[in-house]
């Protein structure tokens, strides 16, 4: 029984940000897309228990916001690293050897075509087909971060630099 009401008391306080973004929208299921989109900011994705809730609050059914979260690419219903480095692959970057850089983002960060998320939670790979900057390719994106004409050697000196200062900011944490 203890453990019950621990785990609702876990529940709802896990839960309370979306209590905030669902008032803040007047509990409007016409607003659905934009409560996702803030509660993917909170919670870096969308979990199975987020959606249920979401559809609960908004008495509308699951299934549908399922349907919204996996119809838009921007909604991820896994969890992703608090650094996304998206890696360009289109034409222009591949002529210009992103699989060098992919291979140096895998290898450094223990990633693979399937793992596109650290098991620290850290770092998100993302590949896309374009973006935007062929002038400057090969390009890669860190944490909204442009780096264009970019080598493997600066990818790693760029991810080293992440992930020291994570280091240092854990330890001063502690
Ligand atoms: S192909 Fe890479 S930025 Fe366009």
């Amino acid at each position: 029984m203890q453990e019950t009401i621990e785990k609702t008391k876990a529940m709802v306080k896990h839960l309370g940000a979306v209590n905030v973004i669902l008032k803040k929208n007047n509990n409007d299921p016409s607003r659905l897309i934009p409560i996702l989109q803030e509660v993917q900011e909170v919670y870096k994705y969308l979990s199975k228990d987020v959606i249920s809730y979401v559809a609960t609050s908004l008495d509308i059914p699951v299934a549908h916001v399922y349907g919204v979260a996996t119809f838009y690419a921007h909604f991820s219903l896994s969890p992703k690293g608090k650094h996304i480095v998206r890696l360009c692959d289109g034409t222009a970057c591949h002529v210009k050897k992103s699989h060098d850089l992919l291979d140096c983002v895998c290898k450094k960060l223990a990633l693979t075509e399937e793992k596109k998320t650290t098991d620290d939670l850290m770092f998100t790979l993302e590949q896309v087909s374009c973006l935007g900057a062929c002038g400057l390719a090969p390009v890669i994106v860190i944490d909204d971060i442009v780096h264009g004409q970019a080598t493997p050697a600066q990818v790693e000196e760029l991810l080293d630099g992440i992930i020291a200062r994570e280091k240092s900011e854990a330890q001063a944490a502690q």
